[in-house]
């Protein structure tokens, strides 16, 4: 049987890639191993919780004696990683918090799937998932691909490219059979509303001022995140160990077209007069070192293993919306407790 260790799994993209792995293999033991920081929450893995080959275990991921533990015990045969700290604005106010997990982290999971896997790594795969902002800001023109330089420009995605190099030097040092893949902004279900578009769903709907950073100018590319799930399904399965992966949807936006956007579906949603929402958007202070524009070529999964993305832009966004529209009682839970306390101190 393939035991597997997912990392972050009670956060956004990680319930999505526990569930996606617990309910299309039920062959496979899937050991979810999470911190349950202010992003983890395990309302988002509800429907799943009691499978028969799931099992929860919070825990750090720095935590190398409580990593062999789990090794002992479930001899595990693949590590997918996706555990992190992920706000770039948190990191702007915690830069050593993103040190401790996602470099220190990364570098003790790697040490303990190596020294566990010495002798036979016949079979086994560590699976790191990253981000397209390790290859740092592009202009108006160009694209992000698998041998673009690294040049990251925030405390996060600096902490990002040093794990996504450590996982390389695992590679080429020891053998260890990696795989990696950078993907763009995702959105969608169970999105931590500090990110721009929940944030900006939960606002519109409670009437608040929906902060759009400098002129609105700074481009993403947004990609569903059940696409990106299903994206990691393939590389795991099929992708070629030691190689890199870019994911990305094609889908350009900048913040000020996208949030118009938003309030526009979010009007006829709502019931509301047309325009109504855009009156809440509030031009704020830019983020520091804010990068202009993330845009990701996907070709080579494309060509090599066949993915592109499933939904288009128009009908993701209405399925987040629905989807926060009809969990209220997820997004009031959330939104509560520390996770204000730290809304109101970064919005003062
Ligand atoms: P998230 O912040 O929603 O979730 C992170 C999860 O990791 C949480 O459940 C948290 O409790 C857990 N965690 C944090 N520190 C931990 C620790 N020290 N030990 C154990 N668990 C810990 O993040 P996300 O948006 O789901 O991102 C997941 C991964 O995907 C990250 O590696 C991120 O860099 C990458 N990524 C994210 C995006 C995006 O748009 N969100 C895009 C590309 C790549
Ligand atoms: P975010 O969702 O934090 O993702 P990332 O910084 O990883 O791309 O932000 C997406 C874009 O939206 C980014 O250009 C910053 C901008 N933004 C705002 O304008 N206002 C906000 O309140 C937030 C959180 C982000």
């Amino acid at each position: 049987m393939t035991t597997l260790l997912i990392t972050g799994g009670a956060g956004f993209i990680g319930s999505h890639l526990t569930r996606l792995f617990v309910t299309k293999y039920p062959e496979y033991h899937i050991v979810n191993l999470d911190e349950l920081t202010y992003a983890g929450n395990l309302e988002n893995l509800q429907d799943i919780e009691n499978a028969p080959n799931y099992t929860f275990v919070k825990g750090n991921i720095i935590d190398a004696a409580l990593l062999q533990q789990l090794f002992n015990k479930y001899a595990f045969t693949a590590v997918l990683h996706c555990a992190a700290e992920s706000h770039v604005d948190r990191s702007i106010t915690d830069p050593l918090a993103f040190v401790k997990t996602n470099v220190l982290g990364t570098a003790t999971l790697l040490q303990t799937a190596k020294d566990n896997w010495k002798n036979d790594f016949t079979g086994k795969i560590f699976y790191h998932i990253s981000t397209d902002e390790v290859y740092g800001s592009l202009g108006d023109t160009g694209f992000f691909y698998e041998n673009t330089a690294y040049d990251p420009r925030s405390p996060y995605s600096a902490s990002k490219a040093s794990s996504d190099h450590f996982v390389r030097a695992f590679y080429h040092t020891y053998g260890l059979p990696v795989k990696i893949s950078n993907c763009s902004n995702n959105y969608g279900p169970f999105h931590f509303p500090e990110k721009l578009i929940p944030l900006c769903i939960h606002n519109i709907i409670n009437n608040k001022p929906l902060p759009i950073y400098g002129k609105g100018e700074n481009v993403r590319d947004w990609l569903f995140v059940e696409d990106h799930a299903r994206a990691i399904d393939i590389i795991f399965h099929k992708g070629k160990t030691g190689e890199t992966y870019n994911i990305g949807g094609h889908n350009e936006w900048t913040n000020i077209a996208l949030v118009k956007e938003l309030c526009k579906q979010m009007d006829i949603k709502l019931r509301r007069e047309p325009g109504d929402s855009a009156k809440l958007i509030t031009y704020v202070t830019d983020r520091a070192g804010h990068d202009l524009r993330y845009a990701i070529d996907a070709t080579k999964l494309k060509e090599e293993l066949g993915w592109v993305p499933s939904l288009q832009f128009e009908e993701g966004i209405a399925k987040t919306i629905d989807w926060y529209l009809e969990n209220s009682e997820w997004l009031r839970d959330v939104t509560s407790g520390a996770y204000k306390e730290y809304y109101e101190g970064l919005y003062k």
